[in-house]
């Protein structure tokens, strides 16, 4: 693995690797004998805000022995129009790795291609992989893992948590349902990219999502960016709300899931989310360990 760009780059066996690896990472927290990102030095380029990802970063990059830079767009040239493919050629002479948050998935993958160097996307409009190796690394944790399992996504099932979570199902093989009114459910154009077999159903039924599901996974109606369409989706998304009425659809031992922040009692309930707090807040937790996997394995270019 030279970068991570999206869940749908990687193949099964690659999102296997990060997630043992990040088990390990975890267990030995305090006690690493080995710092794969000693001497090295790793930027954070973001046009976004964030607390989970930059916060996970930025002590993961430490507890791996690199030093990091937090770069917002705004406070370099970028935010006034340098294009990034020499923001990258420059910063690829320099560094020695870069996690980004941006608009344009293919800004990330341009970043890549003229830097050269080792490339996170740390959440575009199309995917948030590093979100994704976390929920995998609390599924394994809570639920033993995937194989068998039905995850079920309310809302904006197209912004980029929904599709991330469909090339996850269909790289790993569980079954997705993504429960999401018109205009915000996964299109034809995407559904025709996924590899034939893959167990990724849409309803606009949030009921047929819920039924038999081992995870219920709910994101913010109004992803960075779309803010000028809060009044309208706040509307139109109201019925797919993660509440008590869909959790008792749900399979026994059902897990409650947010990649956080939280809107309650807009995409979740108080009640719901605060009787699965503890495993909501491992989830965040993940972040930590899956990402510190993510840099050990780009460092070691495997
Ligand atoms: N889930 C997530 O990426 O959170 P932040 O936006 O706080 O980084
Ligand atoms: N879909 C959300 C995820 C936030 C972590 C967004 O893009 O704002």
């Amino acid at each position: 693995m030279n970068h991570l760009l999206s869940i749908e780059s990687l193949s099964g066996a690659e999102i296997n690797a990060i997630i043992d690896a990040a088990v390990t990472l975890k267990a030995e927290r305090g006690n690493h004998t080995v710092q794969p990102l000693a001497g090295q030095c790793w930027a954070m380029i973001f046009s976004k805000s964030s607390t989970r990802t930059r916060v996970s970063f930025e002590v993961g990059v430490r507890e791996l022995g690199g030093s990091v830079m937090f770069l917002s767009s705004n406070d370099i040239q970028l935010g006034r129009g340098e294009p990034i493919k020499d923001t990258a050629r420059v910063m690829g002479r320099m560094l020695h790795g870069a996690i980004i948050r941006t608009f344009a998935q293919q800004d990330v993958e341009d970043f890549a291609q003229y830097s050269g160097i080792p490339t996170i996307n740390a959440l575009t409009d199309d995917e948030h992989p590093c979100q994704i190796l976390a929920d995998l690394l609390t599924m394994r944790e809570l639920l033993g893992g995937w194989e068998d399992k039905r995850v079920a996504f309310f809302g904006d099932g197209a912004c980029n948590m929904g599709r991330s979570w469909a090339w996850a199902a269909a790289r790993l093989g569980f079954e997705l349902a993504v429960a999401a009114p018109d205009g915000y459910q996964l299109d034809d154009e995407f559904m025709a990219q996924l590899p034939e077999g893959a167990k990724v159903t849409r309803t606009d039924d949030p009921k047929i999502a819920a039924e038999g599901a081992d995870v219920l996974y709910t994101d913010t109606w109004v992803s960075m960016g779309r803010e000028n369409e809060e009044a309208k989706r706040l509307v139109e998304l109201k019925p797919f709300q993660v509440n008590e009425a869909l959790l008792d659809l749900a399979n026994e031992g059902v897990i409650v899931q947010h990649c956080l922040p939280a809107y309650r009692d807009y995409e979740i309930t108080e009640r719901v989310l605060e009787s699965h707090a503890d495993q909501i807040f491992q989830q965040a937790e993940n972040r930590l360990h899956a990402q510190k996997a993510v840099l050990a394995l780009l460092a070691a270019g495997q």
